[in-house]
């Protein structure tokens, strides 16, 4: 035997970087829970979570093609049938694009990944949005390249700053994210924002990664695709199952890289790093196929349940005093802000809200706005009366917690 040392392993300099607010929260709301007070989840969002069901005929996609026996590695790129029916629906929706540009992914998280890793040098720039998805800074850290956060501005509906986007741009900077529809904000973005946006994109020779993952979750129907604008625009656009069709956990997404030859190096990279991974999860293909050709009558339904939850939450968090809430155009979350007394940060008043509540909500440092601006989000997917009697208690803590300073 040889001799053991009790030196922990090292680990890499990267993880130190790397940070991922939503589920690194989860933790303390372990802690409240081992001393037994129930704690409401409002950190994460997972339609199936709060009792949204998956439709039928997806799950019965999935099951049959495990049964049918595909349960061998795929292309790694994807089943051709469900680059087909990608290729097929953005289409329909304006985006003209062969299935050849069309990846099946591990969510919209793996397609995020490729594409940063594909295009993004370490020591480059990125534009994201404040408040961000945490995850688009997650992978810069690892890649050791910088994000850039342009403002948006909750004065104006959480819409974009323009001018502090320019501002930030310089010879580093390759890639401008959009979150649109935005989380944490549940912003939309106006078709003039929209263009203004590929036209800085084009001015300063930049690829657009368009988030499109709630872009089915508008309350007052689907959104436009960001390429329905300008199909030749440097645009790649993903999205998944895990929203608008209720399977988060299948973990199956798409990317679609525009049609502009500009980006033919950058398909070619993505497709290189992907051979890689082997493929994205196989039977999951199928269901790809099945949401984008079968029924989608489920998300009328949850729209209307989504604009609902999204009223209530508005109306009661801003009856609160010392809150201010911007209402959401879609998907299920809002980012309010408390006017917090000198000296605190959002971390505080989100922990003290879970130890004395048990409710769990992710503060906005977690999205990168800064701390003092006492923001926090709010996932709203719980039914309609248990979100009134969760904002009663943040109302009745909020009240206290300012009154003590
Ligand atoms: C803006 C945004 N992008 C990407 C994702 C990841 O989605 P997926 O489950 O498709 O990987 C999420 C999940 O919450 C998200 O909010």
């Amino acid at each position: 035997m040889p001799t053991r040392n009790s030196r922990p392993v090292p680990v890499a300099g990267r993880v130190n970087r790397f940070s991922y607010a939503i589920r690194n929260i989860v933790a303390e709301a372990k802690a409240v829970e081992a001393q037994g007070r129930r704690v409401r989840y409002l950190n994460i969002g997972d339609p199936v979570a709060f009792g949204f069901r998956t439709p039928d005929h997806l799950v019965e996609a999935a099951t049959r093609a495990m049964r049918d026996g595909h349960n061998g590695y795929v292309p790694s790129v994807g089943v051709e049938s469900a680059r087909i029916a990608v290729a097929s629906d953005y289409a329909a929706r304006g985006v003209p694009v062969s299935p050849d540009r069309v990846l099946i992914t591990t969510g919209t998280s793996e397609g995020i990944e490729l594409a940063l890793n594909a295009l993004v040098d370490e020591g480059d720039d990125v534009l994201v949005p404040s408040p961000t998805y945490p995850l688009y800074t997650a992978i810069l850290a690892k890649i050791g390249a910088q994000p850039r956060y342009y403002r948006t501005d909750p004065d104006r509906d959480w819409l974009p700053d323009l001018d502090h986007l320019r501002s930030l741009i310089s010879t580093r900077t390759r890639v401008l994210v959009v979150i649109d529809p935005n989380n944490p904000t549940g912003a939309v973005y106006p078709t003039a924002v929209r263009r203004a946006l590929l036209e800085l994109a084009e001015q300063h020779d930049l690829t657009i990664l368009a988030d499109e993952v709630y872009g089915d979750l508008g309350f007052t129907g689907p959104l436009p695709l960001l390429g329905s604008l300008d199909p030749d625009a440097p645009v790649i656009s993903f999205s998944s199952v895990s929203k608008a069709y209720l399977a988060p956990g299948w973990r199956a997404g798409w990317m679609v890289v525009g049609s502009t030859p500009r980006l033919d190096d950058a398909l070619a990279a993505v497709k290189k790093l992907a051979d890689g991974r082997l493929c994205s999860p196989g039977p999951m293909n199928y269901a790809v196929e099945a949401a984008l050709t079968g029924d989608r009558s489920h998300q009328a339904a949850f729209r209307e349940a989504l604009a609902e939850r999204g009223r209530v939450t508005t109306e009661m968090l801003n009856a609160i005093p010392g809150m201010r809430c911007v209402a959401p155009k879609a998907a299920f979350y809002v980012l309010p802000s408390v006017s917090l007394p000198p000296g605190r940060t959002d971390e505080h008043y989100v922990l003290s809200l879970l130890r004395e509540t048990g409710i769990l909500c992710v503060n906005g440092s977690g999205f990168g706005v800064p701390a003092t601006g006492g923001y926090f989000r709010i996932v709203f997917l719980a039914n309609p009366q248990e979100l009134a009697s969760i904002y009663a208690d943040i109302g009745a803590f909020t009240r206290d917690y300012l009154a003590r300073g």
